[in-house]
């Protein structure tokens, strides 16, 4: 029903393709490999990014082993499952459908099977379907969002919650999409995205592609546009929403979501189920910090500073469930009192 025009992530029948994005948006390049290892790199140096992408990723990555696992041994087949799955869940600390995907190619890994092809059948089959959900999921998470759009608004979005963060549609840029697609003129504010660019490099491109109207501003100007009366709305992705509201996401979005409220302006999560842990508190998550590098350097070629400058680099934060206007999902907006109505999500 709607054009899917960017494929960040597919499955050949035997390995996995994936575009690198740290190359865009000068260049569009495919990558191929049926290597778990490759894959698990692939994620760590965020060729392949997003939340819902890596879950999706690091679960065609244990398919693509075992698939091509020359054995006769379930067990060992098994084995060979498993150590992937561990490999790959040590890929990034943060983005909650990476353990939300190996742990249900972990379930079916641990089946029993008569033989090795079952075994590789199964675990194919349970990471397209992985894939297959997150394109419809993302799909109405934009129909549903949608409706919170009004002709004319200008949405303010931070990072990539793209067709590049998932396996082709987006979160917040599914929102965005379909509101597009339906007829609404609406004008999108991309926020650069220090320290890796997602915003500059990922989201502009994206949207061009879609030929809706994009204005590029640093992360510094959000406070200022705001002020400027130039921001209807605010819709960004998550990397992990708590069941009692938090929402932890690309660093900056917690000032975002702070700016928003100051300014009366709605603050908007889009996020799939898949990204809801409902286990762990605010305090046992584990916040990425990246390489130092990143934030010394710019695109990790030139020096914006001294070379030995201590550096902090968190990869993301944490905003708190009072600044969330609702959360986009699948399954519906959810709004206050999140504990409560998130947990009704479940049911
Ligand atoms: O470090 P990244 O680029 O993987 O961070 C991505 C984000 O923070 C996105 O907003 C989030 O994963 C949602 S993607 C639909």
């Amino acid at each position: 029903m709607y054009p899917i025009k960017i494929r960040a992530i597919e499955w050949t029948g035997k390995s996995v393709r994936w575009l690198n994005t740290n190359l865009l948006p000068h260049q569009e390049v495919y990558e191929e490999s049926s290597d778990y290892e490759r894959i698990a790199r692939a994620i760590e140096t965020m060729e392949i990014r997003g939340a819902p992408a890596i879950g999706v990723a690091a679960a065609f990555a244990v398919a693509a082993a075992v698939a091509n696992a020359n054995t006769s041994s379930v067990e060992e087949l098994r084995l060979l499952g498993l150590r992937a799955v561990e490999r790959l869940g040590k890929t990034r600390p943060t983005a909650y459908n990476l353990f939300w995907a190996l742990d249900r190619i972990k379930r079916v890994l641990q089946r029993e099977y008569i033989g090795v092809d079952d075994l590789k059948k199964a675990v194919v089959e349970e990471a397209l379907k992985i894939y297959n959900e997150d394109v419809e999921t993302n799909i109405r998470i934009g129909e549903i969002g949608e409706k919170l759009i009004e002709d004319g608004d200008t949405i303010l979005t931070h990072c990539n919650a793209g067709a590049l963060a998932t396996s082709a549609f987006g979160t917040a840029l599914a929102v965005i999409r379909v509101a597009w697609y339906k007829g609404k003129k609406i004008k999108v504010i991309a926020t650069e995205t220090r320290p890796v660019l997602q915003g500059a490099r990922l989201t502009v491109w994206e949207l061009k592609k879609e030929g809706i109207p994009v204005t590029l501003i640093t992360d510094n100007m959000v406070g200022y546009v705001m002020y400027k009366k130039m921001v209807n709305k605010v819709i960004v992705g998550a990397d992990r929403v708590l069941g009692d509201g938090h929402v932890i996401n690309k660093i900056g979005t917690y000032t975002i979501a702070i700016a928003a409220k100051r300014h009366g302006i709605p603050f908007y999560v889009a996020a799939p189920t898949s990204t809801f842990d409902l286990r762990s508190r605010v305090e046992d998550v584990k916040i990425e910090e990246r390489n130092p590098d990143e934030v010394r350097k710019v695109l990790n070629k030139v020096y914006i500073t001294l070379e030995d400058v201590d550096v902090f680099n968190p990869s993301f934060d944490i905003t708190p469930p009072d600044l969330v206007t609702g959360i986009i999902t699948e399954k519906g907006v959810v709004t206050q009192p999140y504990e409560e109505n998130i947990r009704k999500l479940f049911l």
